[in-house]
């Protein structure tokens, strides 16, 4: 006859020293798999004497039993604690959050949200564009010459498949005349690259492009928005000056300096769109345009009296922090 009663301790035993869902499988197939005392058990009914049958097969039963409800038990303690054991690690202390230092959107990203919400007030719309450009969009579509020394290598960065990092957000001007039709504003932010560096040059730095056409767009338009421009971004009447200038994609051109401190500093190309231009991306020609071209990180070392380029780039905390907003 079986010893029931041990067999059902022998299982406690087991089952408190289980720790894992693997151990526990072992445990079920050594109590109740087909080599188990108790399937053995079950397969000896019967050869049992009929008087004891009865009850030694209800007995049995009643283990059999009794073992799968301890072992299901048992599995569902095994799934709490891990389940209370993921939370434990993954707890999150909502009250840590202000240990951290806070964060703050860098010097340019500030600049450049500045700028296209002032250019959106004026009737001016977000564009974005491609950094990796085609040589006509780049240069051919702007009028620039295929001798004109800006295509040069030490200048600008060719791909290895004839394309180049673009030069100038300009290169967007190509895009939308090519996609849309008059009237046009647009204002276009975005990395533009070249081959240079030094203390007032990165190989990689932010200009912000603008386009309007429109049939009766005239200089004085282009003048009136770059002058509203820049009183928006630095909060007073800033002076202004246009000196004539050559950009081969507007005609006439004229480079704009902005008095800060007591001295003239270069901020801006501009001009009025070249039937050129507008002649070989699809703009009918009574259309007129302005265009300029702002460089970013030079607006930003203004505002915030910064005479290294390098250090808006190059990221240390220290330097960073001190224009926390
Ligand atoms: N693309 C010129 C540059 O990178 C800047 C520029 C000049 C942009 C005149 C313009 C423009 O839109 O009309 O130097």
């Amino acid at each position: 006859m079986l010893d029931l009663q041990r067999i059902e301790n022998d299982l406690i035993e087991k089952l408190l020293h289980c720790q894992s869902m693997h151990g526990l499988n072992q445990v079920k197939s050594f109590f109740l798999g087909k080599k188990s005392e108790i399937a053995e058990g079950l397969k000896a009914i019967p050869q049992i004497n009929p008087e004891d049958r009865k009850d030694y097969a209800k007995n049995l039963n009643i283990t059999k039993q009794k073992i799968e409800n301890l072992i299901k038990l048992h599995a569902q303690t095994l799934e709490e604690n891990q389940i209370a054991n993921h939370l434990r690690h993954e707890r999150l202390d909502v009250t840590l959050f202000e240990a951290h230092p806070k964060g703050s959107a860098h010097l340019i990203s500030t600049a450049i949200y500045d700028v296209v919400k002032i250019m959106q007030s004026m009737g001016f719309v977000y564009q974005e564009n491609v950094e990796i450009e085609t040589i006509f969009n780049n240069f051919t579509g702007l009028n620039i010459p295929e001798n004109h020394p800006a295509r040069a290598e030490q200048d600008t960065f060719y791909t290895t498949d004839g394309r180049v990092l673009r030069t100038h957000t300009s290169s967007v001007q190509v895009h939308v005349m090519q996609e849309q039709q008059p009237p046009i504003r647009i204002v276009c932010p975005g990395r533009v690259f070249r081959n240079d560096q030094d203390r007032t040059h990165s190989p990689m730095f932010h200009q912000l492009e603008c386009l309007c056409i429109d049939t009766h767009v005239n200089m004085s338009m282009l003048l009136q928005t770059i002058r509203e421009l820049f009183r928006a971004f630095f909060g007073k009447e800033i002076p202004i000056r246009l000196r004539p200038n050559y950009f081969p994609f507007t005609e006439p051109s004229a480079e704009v300096d902005i008095q800060f401190e007591g001295k003239w500093l270069e901020v801006l190309g501009c001009g009025m769109v070249h039937p050129n231009v507008f002649k070989m991306n699809g703009i009918p020609e009574h259309y007129r345009g302005f265009a300029f071209g702002v460089g970013i990180d030079r607006l930003v070392m203004l505002r915030h009296g910064i005479n290294d380029l390098r250090e808006i780039f190059e990221n240390h905390p220290g330097f960073l922090e001190q224009f926390r907003g």
